[in-house]
């Protein structure tokens, strides 16, 4: 089906091509809503100065030419020259009794993997994202909550609409820490409770092993001596690091699990992986003379990067006692992208104080010739989680926050709130559902504000029942299956949908903006505009229930349209939190 806004470009680039000739054809109409009207066309605005003409008749040029029977009113035009457009009530219907776009995964909720729209799968991009990239043997934080939470809403929405895509997780597992870390498993010994640890509770481990770095030389010898073996290849190291890197992956795996996340081992690209290539990236920038030694290391200084007092600022690829550290390795990860996994896009869905890393990275990686006109290179910046205090999330004693505590006390608090619910559950369906607000509410936080602003993490504001929250739109998709239980049996499915009343149409139209919003979510980035779309549809059906009744209604055949429209509210509502990883319970 087709999107409302796209048949609207469709026949405006008509009615432009007979106003102004071939040229104006693919002219942007301008298509915006409008608080007159379903939509505006502004277009006339635009080509009234270009053509050097009055917007009111360019817009009565363009409305002459514009054919729209059958689907919009007759166009009015107001103000200066926009062009208000409003559909009829029956075309509406009709286009939501073809079935919307939500349809085709009603049935395929969150972890189902590759559920695509129908007709969507022509665009078929090939897009890598590059998100979570936890460290091994350490603690993850808020931080990679988000990346993590708003990496794989990118992920399934472009999945959804029938992208290719390849994710990345580009864990930190390799590097000068690593060669401390196996020192230290070494002397608490491999099998020890102090090592399994690692995978309930990395932090300890890696205070411990920093500690003794920063206080013991015999022991700083050691871990140096050991990261010159690691980069080497040694046998007998690399199975030391492989053991503590297990640890790590079962910690990443416990926690993907709680949120629901797509992410699995076959996902896993750390930096390790660019080893072997980091000595080639070093030559081929010093060979085309992007690479020069300054101060014992090798540095590029990319264009246009200048430090405060204008002296060019370098990006360090070797340093001068021969070690490859983040930046070569994020350039070894360019060249990857584009030649093996032959990305058309690719995505960094990474925090923002790492903006400057990248655009040196891919300054750099285009001077070099690694990154082609053509693909698309982007850093998803995400912003930072707060405390009440306004300042970084962390405990009491200032320790960063526990990911996997703050969950489960998610999930505890979401519990709490069930009690109260007039829905009697049993034990095992109370943990699920608890879980799925609990863990909803959270990943919902998350991705209703924009990535790249910060915002303060707060459980009870996540969990309530009204607002922009999961709760608020899984309780309306609940309260829709539970009107769709009691009139099951009944035909209703293929019965067509009227839209009669105000609230019916204003549900009808919000209904079929969803693919706008997909559409909209891949372009930007921008999960949010899913989530301000959803809670506007779970307001305009709130309307519609409190003004028309449903299951009660006057006539059979109202009734059905009724219950017809609820139940494409639901598939649409599922197919909408689903893109955000995020499940509408049976009850609550
Ligand atoms: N491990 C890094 C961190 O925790 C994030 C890595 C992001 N991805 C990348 N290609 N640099 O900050």
């Amino acid at each position: 089906m087709p999107s409302l806004t796209s048949l609207l470009n469709d026949r405006f680039a008509l009615a432009l091509e007979q106003s102004f000739g071939e040229d104006f054809k693919r002219r942007d109409p301008v298509i915006r809503s409008s608080q007159f009207a379903d939509f505006q066309a502004n277009v006339a605005l635009p080509l009234a100065k270009e053509l050097k003409s009055k917007p009111r008749d360019i817009a009565n040029t363009i409305v002459s030419n514009l054919d729209l029977a059958g689907i919009c009113e007759t166009p009015e035009i107001s103000g200066p020259g926009f062009i208000n457009l409003t559909f009829t009530s029956d075309f509406l219907a009709s286009t939501l009794n073809q079935g919307t776009a939500a349809e085709a995964v009603a049935e395929t909720p969150a972890t189902t993997e590759g559920a695509t729209s129908e007709g969507a799968a022509a665009a078929g991009q090939r897009v890598v994202i590059d998100y979570s990239a936890p460290n091994v043997a350490k603690e993850m934080h808020v931080g990679h909550l988000r990346t993590t939470v708003v990496g794989d809403a990118l992920a399934r929405t472009h999945e959804f609409l029938g992208n290719t895509v390849v994710r990345q997780n580009h864990i930190g597992d390799w590097g000068t820490p690593f060669g401390m870390l196996i020192e230290h498993l070494l002397d608490v010994g491999i099998e020890s409770e102090t090592a399994q640890d690692i995978s309930a509770n990395p932090n300890a481990f890696y205070q411990a092993a920093r500690a003794k770095f920063d206080s013991d030389e015999a022991f700083a010898t050691r871990a140096r001596a050991r990261v010159v073996e690691l980069q080497g290849g040694d046998k007998q190291t690399l199975e030391l690091w492989e053991r503590l890197v297990g640890f790590s992956k079962t910690y990443f795996n416990h926690i993907y699990s709680l949120l629901d996340v797509t992410l699995t081992d076959d996902d896993l690209a750390g930096e390790s992986i660019y080893n072997d290539d980091l000595a080639a990236v070093c030559q081929e920038l010093e060979d085309a003379g992007l690479a020069r030694i300054s101060d014992g290391a090798l540095c590029v200084f990319p264009e246009g990067f200048t430090g405060r007092e204008g002296e060019p600022l370098p990006l360090i690829i070797r340093k001068s006692d021969g070690g490859y550290g983040y930046a070569t390795t994020d350039l070894a990860a360019v060249r990857h992208r584009v030649r093996n996994l032959n990305a058309d896009r690719v995505l960094y869905v990474v925090g923002t104080p790492q903006a400057m890393h990248f655009e040196m990275v891919f300054s750099i990686a285009r001077a070099a010739g690694w990154l082609p006109e053509g693909v698309e290179f982007e850093h998803v910046k995400i912003g930072n989680v707060l405390g009440d205090d306004g300042k970084i999330l962390r405990t009491r004693s200032g320790a960063p926050v526990r990911l996997a505590e703050l969950l489960v006390e998610a999930v505890a608090r979401a519990k709490a709130t069930l009690q109260e619910s007039n829905v009697e559950f049993d034990a095992e369906e109370e943990a699920l559902v608890a879980k799925t607000v609990g863990i909803g509410a959270v990943k919902y936080a998350d991705l209703s504000v924009a990535h790249d602003t910060s915002y303060t993490f707060d459980l009870d504001r996540m969990l309530a029942p009204i607002g922009n929250t999961a709760p608020y739109l899984q309780y309306a998709g609940a309260r829709i299956r539970s009107i769709l239980r009691k009139a099951e049996g009944d035909a209703f499915t293929a019965a067509p949908i009227h839209l009669g009343e105000a609230a019916e149409r204003d549900l009808g139209l919000a209904l079929l903006g969803f693919s706008d919003v997909v559409a909209e979510v891949v372009a930007g980035s921008a999960p949010h505009r899913m989530c301000t779309y959803l809670f506007d549809l779970a307001q305009s059906f709130t309307s519609f229930y409190e003004q028309c009744p449903v299951l009660i209604a006057e006539t059979a055949e109202v009734r059905d349209s009724r219950l017809r429209l609820s139940q494409t509210v639901l598939e649409v509502l599922e197919a909408g939190l689903g893109v955000l990883g995020i499940r509408v319970p049976e009850r609550m």
